[in-house]
């Protein structure tokens, strides 16, 4: 039989992907374009100067990966694509790409969410069992997804306010660390016997989470010290602050999951998102688990976006036969409880 290949697409953010995946699991290339430099000055992504950089340098990443030594880009057979949520010019920059290629190889394109794009990275490590708890934590989301059976989303909690990476960034901010402030706190706070400052915990019903209350105390206990210290903190400080928010909010989001685990049937449980790479998460959700579910946690070069879990996302997308006419739309806030219907070919 001939060897399924997917090339697929991803610019949903800052970063410009591009990924070839033989027969769901080999991943042959696997190209990350970040665009973190850029953004910095600004503090976050600015989403204008995203979606440029995206049309500068999406033909090249193609290029590189498509350039792999004895490959043959007529054997691919399905291009696939993140088509949202994301940044609107963005997506729409990986799409006509997806949408050009699809059209010139005559091959089916596959129009997939993002999130179930991170969710079904972890499907790098481990061969999903259902039914599965997925911790979607990122920038921009904070969801608990149950998962009864293969691309059947339920959104059962989720933030009501700001995404935990989001959260963790603007606490990060306040401590002077440097944009992607996630990735600093986690940096800063490796070694042992960091202090830690009693926080309050957050009063959220169900299995919903909120972050704003706690970052904002956060950021009010930061200003004020900073004020008595000549406007700095020192660096044990700066630790203790980092350690708290990390730990605050990580374990809220394990006690709102451990609670659904204990509400449903749960045979698995799977992290992801770029906060899925903290050290402190990863490391904990093993501790709080110990008689179960299996927890999967996927590879840190899986964590950040990427071209590598889109494609292992169309993989199953394609054997459900949920493939995408060419003229698909880029849906910038689209919600992952729709999906497995759209597009469905009978
Ligand atoms: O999924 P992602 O790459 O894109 C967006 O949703 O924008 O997630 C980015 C978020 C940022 O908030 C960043 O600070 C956080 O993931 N992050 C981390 C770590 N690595 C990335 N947060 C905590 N620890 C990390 N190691």
């Amino acid at each position: 039989m001939k060897d399924e290949i997917i090339l697929a697409i991803e610019s949903s953010c800052d970063e410009t992907a591009v990924s070839l995946l033989r027969n769901g699991n080999e991943l042959l290339a696997n190209s990350v374009n970040t665009q973190i430099e850029d953004h910095k000055r600004f503090g976050g992504v600015y989403p204008e100067l995203a979606s440029r950089l995206h049309l500068e340098n999406i033909t090249s990443v193609l290029q590189y990966v498509l350039s792999l030594k004895g490959f043959d880009y007529h054997s691919i057979t399905h291009v696939a694509v993140t088509g949202g949520p994301g940044l609107p010019g963005a997506l729409q920059i990986g799409a006509m790409a997806a949408k050009t290629i699809s059209q010139y190889l005559n091959v089916p394109l596959i129009d997939v969410h993002h999130l179930a794009g991170h969710i079904y990275a972890n499907e790098f490590v481990h061969e999903f069992r259902y039914p599965l708890l997925a911790i979607v934590v990122s920038g921009g989301n904070t969801e608990l997804v149950y998962l009864p059976r293969p691309f059947e989303f339920h959104i059962m909690g989720e933030t009501e306010d700001d995404a935990i990476g989001e959260a963790l960034d603007k606490v990060a901010r306040a401590l002077g660390l440097p944009y992607p402030g996630g990735v600093h706190i986690d940096k800063i706070t490796q070694e042992p016997n960091i202090q830690t400052i009693p926080l309050p915990k957050a009063n959220v019903p169900g299995y919903d989470l909120s972050y704003s209350g706690l970052k904002s105390h956060l950021i009010r206990m930061i200003e004020k010290e900073k004020k008595e210290n000549n406007g700095t903190l020192p660096p044990e400080r700066v630790k203790s602050f980092a350690l708290s928010a990390e730990k605050a909010f990580v374990e809220q989001l394990l006690d709102k999951a451990e609670i659904l685990k204990n509400d449903h049937p749960v045979k698995m449980i799977v992290v992801g998102g770029g906060v899925s790479a903290n050290s402190y998460l990863r490391k904990r959700i093993r501790e709080r688990f110990p008689n179960g579910p299996e927890i999967v946690i996927p590879p840190l070069w899986c964590t950040t976006d990427n071209a590598a879990m889109i494609a292992k996302a169309a993989h199953h997308m394609i054997q459900m036969g949920l493939l995408s006419p060419l003229s698909f739309n880029t849906r910038p806030n689209r919600d992952i409880e729709k999906e497995g219907k759209k597009y469905r070919i009978q």
